[in-house]
């Protein structure tokens, strides 16, 4: 995880036991409503990856790590459960650290100037997908 000093690599996800390739479907858009976010699981137990795509408007998605900076723990207690009351910032319910939706910055709480590690997606067809580099540096 980075720190306040430098944004995360991208890509450092693909490290991760039980890292999905990128191009990996995730799901139909449709399963997550606007302003609602949900978790994708690869493997389980120790070496679980599990990542979360939040939803604004339209095909508008942000994909992270399920991984607080802070302690190295999920975010969330239970299932969808990455969103303030407001859903205007991710928030890690275990203290409450809560980060930009954008780009995982963390702006308040316990893990505050710090960053998630961020999974880049995109639609495609209504489909959400893990982008390939390609398709992540295309403007
Ligand atoms: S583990 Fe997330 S704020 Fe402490």
């Amino acid at each position: 995880m980075a720190d306040a000093l430098s944004q995360p690599d991208p890509w450092i996800w693909r490290g991760r036991p039980r890292a999905p390739q990128p191009g990996t479907a995730l799901g139909p858009l449709d399963e997550i409503a606007e302003g609602g976010a949900k978790e994708y699981v690869f493997g389980r137990g120790t070496t679980v990856f599990s990542m979360f795509v939040v939803r604004r408007e339209g095909e508008a998605v942000f994909g992270y790590l399920n991984l607080c900076p802070h302690y190295s723990t999920p975010l969330n207690y239970r299932a969808g459960a990455f969103m303030n009351e407001a859903g205007t910032r991710i928030r890690c319910t275990m203290h409450f650290a809560e980060f930009r939706i954008e780009d995982g910055y963390g702006v308040s709480g316990a893990a505050e100037r710090c960053w998630l590690d961020p999974v880049p997606v995109l639609v495609k067809d209504g489909t959400i997908h893990i982008a390939t580099p390609e398709e992540f540096d295309a403007p």
